[in-house]
Order: structure tokens, then sequence, then C-alpha cells
């Protein structure tokens, strides 16, 4: 099985995250400054990263190259999503692009897996809560770095 993880970063935090899942998954790791549509579409499990900027606003290499993911056919690939957060500071937006990420890649046709619950967690409102669970694995390396890896590791266990 091909995995490819592409991830996009201000400070280093998700990338780090990404590194770990991209070595435990025996994943191909991408900025996604460099990658382009046929990165998204040529794998079996593509792993996106991405960190809330603004108020509930994807990180800015995301949003810059946005259109790269927008052009791509997902209808046969499965998608998981993991997303950094702090939500102490940003109880009502916390980790929203996770949120902005998975209507991206629903709208693409992809089948989104490694959804988790939200036990453990304390926030107000977040676009990547649906239905009672994340849309993926949130992660807050502000507030709870300590819980950063037992969460990846049961996130990757999970996954397809
Ligand atoms: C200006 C600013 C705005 C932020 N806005 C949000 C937000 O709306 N929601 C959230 O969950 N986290 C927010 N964060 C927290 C970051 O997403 C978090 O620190 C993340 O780990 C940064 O990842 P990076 O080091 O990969 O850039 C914000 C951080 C900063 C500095």
């Amino acid at each position: 099985m091909t995995v490819t993880v592409i991830f996009g970063s201000d400070s280093g935090a998700t990338k780090a995250v990404a590194v770990k899942i991209a070595a435990k998954t025996g994943g191909r790791l991408l900025s996604v400054q460099k990658a382009r549509t046929a990165d998204y579409e040529s794998c079996d499990l593509l792993i996106l990263g991405c960190p809330t900027y603004g108020i509930g606003e994807l990180q800015s290499d995301w949003d810059t190259h946005i259109g790269q993911l927008e052009a791509a056919d997902l209808a046969s690939c499965k998608v998981a999503l993991f997303g950094t957060g702090d939500q102490m500071t940003y109880p009502d937006s916390f980790v929203d692009a996770m949120g902005i990420l998975y209507d991206k890649v629903v709208a693409r046709g992809a089948q989104v897996v490694g959804f988790t619950d939200t036990f453990g967690y304390d926030f107000s409102a977040s676009t990547a809560f649906r239905d009672g669970r994340f849309v993926g694995l949130a992660l807050d390396e502000d507030t709870q770095s300590h819980l950063t890896d037992d969460r990846v590791n049961a996130w990757i266990g999970q996954l397809p």
C-alpha cells in the first residue's frame, strides 16, 4: 500500500507530527508547497495535516496551494486528516482547518477515514466536529503535547 503524507506548517509543530506519521506508516512526506495534483491522486492512503491560523483558517501555505488539491480526482482515494490547534486560546475554532480540508476532499470524491472521538478535549466549537466526532486526528501541541504520541499511535492503528 502506498501512503503519502502532505503537510503545511508555520512554526514546525505540524511538520514534526507529519514526520512521525510518515515514519510510522512508511509514507512519502511532502510539503504542501511542493505537492502537485498528481501527488494527491497517486496513493492508496492520502494523509493531510494542517494547523489552524487566523480564527479558524487554513495555514497560509495550504491556502496558497489549495488549488492543487481542488483539482485532484480523489474518487478512488482514502483520505485521513490530522489537524493541530490550541483549544485553550481558540476554543471556538479549534482545529477548524481540518474541517475545511474535510469539505474539500469530500467534494473531490474521497472516502475519509480516521474519525476520532472528542474525549479528553475541551473546546466549544469546531468545523472539524461533525455528527459527534472529529473528522480526523485533532492534536494540541500548545496545551496537550504530552498526549500527542499516544493519540498518533492510536489513530494510525485504526487506519485501513
Ligand atoms: C495567530 C494564530 C492564530 C491561531 N488560530 C487558531 C485557531 O483559530 N484555532 C486553533 O485551533 N488554533 C489556532 N492557532 C494555534 C495553532 O494552530 C497551533 O499553535 C499549531 O500547533 C501551529 O502549528 P505549526 O507549528 O505547524 O504552524 C493559532 C495560532 C496563532 C499563532
